[in-house]
């Protein structure tokens, strides 16, 4: 397997990547008040030292009263906190190295076990925390208006701060994905609906928000998930004809990569192709993708934060699919959180050195 195709460049607007490995965004819940602190822009500024391409951040929440359930969640928005994030840019470009934040609004959320409550209850589509289960309140008309405002300064901002991208979080059950999904959301307004386009409405206004808000040259991804953590056999898209009746609307509106979640990459999406999500996810839209899910370890990671440790594995699979043009981009995750220095020992070829992940590297930033 030629693992120089992973060490290719890659330039779309904004991003001039000198390599394929994208930091996947990991909340790590290490600044108090919302305020990233000098460890954390040192945590960033390390991996992009150790020739990571792009860094996503760590979701980052937008300026809603009740868009995180965690005190120590970095906001996106506020004096201080974006002083912070100055920082962390700063660094990040001084070590050579692409970032983005990951901007985040959670939606209906479980309460967290720190007990910290928001300052107003949780809003989503229709007050459901998972199927069945009512809690919080359906947003109206005016917060759906002033939550897609949000997202767009939060994407100005990262902007005007210097990042060179902007990640918008509409993956894994949170507030865009909790639009998407019938059993969250059962609007009977124009943001509801019995088909996926219909229900696509908020993310397709956030989309073109925060492109109205940074221009055309500057580059958007989207971060999207079938799965759900209530639910990792749930699709969105039960066919590709539905996938692209879903992605072809979110492209149009104005992103320019998609980033495709998986737990693991190698699963395929639908029956009778080995194509995975970001496989069809180009093929379908002609966009520019990015895979995720367990590259480079043997187990993913929902069953990591249950505690279940992974050993390092082969990269040949995501060469074969890299190679055969299936993504562009590739998204890791827990070997990044655990090593700084995992892309760079990838390239160097010392794969002797990597490390396996285990649940305890998430009690420190390294
Ligand atoms: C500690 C931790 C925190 C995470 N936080 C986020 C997050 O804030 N936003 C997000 O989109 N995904 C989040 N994820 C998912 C990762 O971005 C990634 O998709 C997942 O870990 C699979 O990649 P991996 O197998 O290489 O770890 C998190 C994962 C971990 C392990």
């Amino acid at each position: 397997m030629n693992i120089n195709s992973l060490f290719q460049p890659f330039k779309l607007k904004t991003l001039n990547m000198k390599n394929r490995i994208v930091m996947a965004p990991m909340t790590r819940s290490f600044s108090p008040d919302g305020v990233p602190t000098l460890d954390v822009a040192d945590y960033y500024r390390k991996r992009a030292a150790g020739d990571v391409g792009l860094i996503l951040s760590e979701g980052t929440v937008i300026d809603r009263p009740s868009s995180s359930n965690d005190a120590n969640i970095p906001h996106f928005y506020g004096e201080h906190a974006l002083a912070g994030w100055q920082k962390v840019i700063d660094g990040v470009h001084g070590a050579h190295g692409q970032m983005g934040p990951q901007i985040w609004h959670m939606g209906i959320m479980a309460d967290h076990h720190s007990g910290w409550i928001p300052p107003a209850p949780f809003e989503g589509p229709s007050g459901f925390v998972n199927p069945g289960e009512k809690k919080g309140q359906a947003m109206t008309e005016r917060d759906i208006t002033e939550a897609i405002l949000a997202y767009g300064r939060a994407a100005a901002d990262a902007k005007r701060l210097g990042f060179d991208c902007v990640e918008i979080h509409g993956a894994h059950g949170y507030l865009i994905d909790q639009f998407f999904w019938n059993e969250l959301n059962q609007r009977t307004d124009q943001y509801g609906g019995a088909t996926l386009p219909e229900r696509s409405r908020f993310g397709i206004e956030v989309i073109k928000e925060v492109r109205r808000q940074v221009g055309n040259d500057f580059a958007v991804i989207i971060r999207l998930s079938q799965f759900k953590p209530q639910d990792y056999n749930y699709k969105l898209a039960k066919t590709p004809i539905e996938m692209e009746a879903w992605l072809n609307p979110l492209v149009n509106a104005g992103v320019d990569i998609l980033h495709c979640s998986q737990r693991r990459f190698w699963e395929p999406e639908f029956e009778g192709s080995d194509l995975n999500f970001a496989g069809w996810a180009k093929k379908l839209t002609g966009a520019a993708t990015i895979t995720v899910g367990s590259v480079g370890l043997t187990g993913e990671f929902m069953a990591a934060f249950r505690g279940e440790a992974s050993q390092p594995a082969s990269l040949d699979e995501l060469l074969r699919r890299l190679d055969r043009g299936d993504f562009d981009l590739v998204g890791v995750g827990r070997p990044l959180l655990a090593d700084p220095e995992w892309a760079k020992k990838v390239i160097e070829g010392k794969t002797e050195e990597l490390k396996g992940f285990s649940k305890e590297a998430l009690a420190t930033l390294v």
